[in-house]
């Protein structure tokens, strides 16, 4: 196993997969320790528990940084001295720009409450998703673990969990055994990644036991 990696985590709510990975982490299941959140949100769940556990918090959002370059900029600024290893996309709502995207080039994950490539994009989050996948009918839903690149919850799929969906669901009721599933899946692939267990196969990423 290689060194202890270092993690910056980006949240806009409640911050339960935060939540999770930081016990997983505190539990030394995995391999890193989180260095940093950033939040678009001073009022976030996420920010409350970051502050409770002792971990660093920087909010960036428009009404702190105006200007799109100083907004951009604000980003390098406090990831970069942190040096981080991993940058984890936990239920942030903003887009992370692109020059963050190609400086942190595979080192960036979001979880996606669905199974892509279907029921992402561009207004595809929260509720949206789940009220879209029951009113398709499909018949699993589950969590997305994916690498991050300039276009919307297309990047590169690491790992999937496929949930059923029945006749008495409800959008409200698929969210709520997807996010059972997102706890586990998510501080899965993290420690998959901070134990260097990612390999690339022509450029799709798959986990080695
Ligand atoms: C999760 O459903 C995740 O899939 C999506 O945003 C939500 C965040 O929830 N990207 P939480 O703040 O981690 O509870």
């Amino acid at each position: 196993m290689g060194s202890r990696k270092r993690i910056v985590v980006f949240a806009s709510g409640g911050g339960s997969n935060f939540t999770q990975i930081q016990k997983a982490v505190e539990a030394d299941k995995i391999n890193a320790d989180i260095v940093l959140l950033i939040s678009n949100n001073p009022k976030a769940g996420a920010v409350k528990y970051a502050s409770d556990h002792g971990i660093a918090v920087k909010i960036i959002n428009g009404k702190r940084f105006p200007d799109p370059i100083s907004y951009q900029d604000a980003f390098h600024e406090f990831i970069y001295p942190h040096e981080p290893d991993l940058l984890l996309l936990a239920g942030f709502m903003k887009l992370i720009p692109d020059s963050v995207v190609s400086k942190y080039n595979r080192k960036i994950l979001n979880i996606h409450p669905a199974l892509l490539p279907m029921f992402g994009g561009k207004g595809f989050y929260g509720m949206n998703v789940h009220r879209a996948v029951h009113a398709a009918g499909v018949k699993i839903s589950g969590p997305t673990v994916h690498f991050v690149n300039e276009e919307y919850d297309a990047g590169p799929i690491i790992a999937q969990q496929a949930v059923p969906i029945t006749v008495d669901d409800t959008p409200e009721s698929i969210a709520a055994k997807v996010l059972v599933q997102e706890h586990k899946l998510y501080p899965e692939v993290v420690s998959a990644f901070c134990e260097d267990r990612i390999v690339w196969i022509n450029n799709n990423a798959y986990i080695k036991d």
